[in-house]
């Protein structure tokens, strides 16, 4: 690890003295190839990140982390897994970078550390409740007798847990947003709940769905960051890179790609 590091940090100072076509002058021993770093995502949430038709991963998650590791001379190495087991994975260190639209809670801060916030989604986190628009919930109250769905791991999976009781509905978690919408085609279950962005690009991908913006913001948890195991010497290289592609607007046209919805909320 320190050996990778030490190289890496040379090649940011190359990349600074700006040597653009620096022939890597090197000790005989050094592996001058570029870092490869294997890094976490969970596809099926867009706009964050999503596999399109040649089956690549793409999305805003993907296009700004690519942005940061260019900035920081990394390779990346994708790899594309269920959400439920990433804080996990990099607390076990076995995986070092994670970028899947985590909202940075004081809970997984515990367990990982986290890059600063690199999108902020409206003023906190707003959740909508998306169902078959042939069904109207429009109170808190309407949820009872209801089966709602969430992303197994996510923070929304928390909240219908901590709600369920005082509203009698019922909690059922699944690994991706796409298997709770099949089952809300299949009836079994009635309406999922998950963040803004998301829940415009399902309704916007499933004519036979609405949404209803959900009662209980979250506002201790703001925005999203890059998580990495704890004490990664990648928090810093990441962090720098992140204020030159604030500094350099790529950060806000990233944003302008795939933040703006076109349509207002229903
Ligand atoms: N922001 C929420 C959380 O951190 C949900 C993230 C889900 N991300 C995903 N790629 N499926 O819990």
């Amino acid at each position: 690890m320190k050996k990778i590091v030490l190289g890496l940090a040379m090649i940011l100072v190359f990349g600074l003295v700006g040597c653009d076509n620096a022939t890597t002058t090197n000790s005989a021993d050094d592996t001058t190839t570029q870092t490869v770093l294997t890094v976490l995502t969970s596809s099926g949430y867009e706009p964050y990140e999503m596999v399109d038709t040649d089956g690549n991963l793409t999305g805003f998650d993907i296009e700004l982390m690519e942005a940061l590791a260019d900035v920081a001379g990394i390779t990346i190495d994708w790899k594309d897994v269920d959400f439920s087991g990433i804080i996990a994975s990099l607390q076990a260190g076995q995986y070092e970078v994670a970028i899947a639209g985590i909202s940075p809670t004081a809970e997984r801060a515990e367990v990982v550390d986290f890059s600063n916030v690199y999108y902020n989604s409206e003023s906190g986190l707003v959740n909508y409740l998306v169902y078959l628009n042939t069904d109207s919930y429009t109170t808190m109250d309407d949820l009872d007798g209801l089966v709602i769905g969430a992303q197994l791991g996510t923070i929304q999976a928390e909240l219908l847990q901590e709600l369920a009781d005082e509203y009698n509905f019922t909690v059922e978690l699944r690994n991706s947003n796409s298997m709770i919408v099949e089952e809300m085609n299949l009836g079994s279950i009635d309406a999922l709940l998950i963040e803004s962005l998301a829940a415009s690009a399902i309704v916007d991908a499933n004519t036979n769905l609405t949404s209803t913006e959900f009662g209980y913001s979250m506002d201790s948890f703001y925005g999203n960051a890059i998580a990495f195991a704890k004490g990664s010497e990648y928090v810093d290289i990441f962090n720098a890179a992140l204020v030159t592609l604030q500094e350099n607007g790529t950060l806000d046209q990233l944003i302008a790609k795939w933040f703006t919805t076109t349509d207002t909320e229903e």
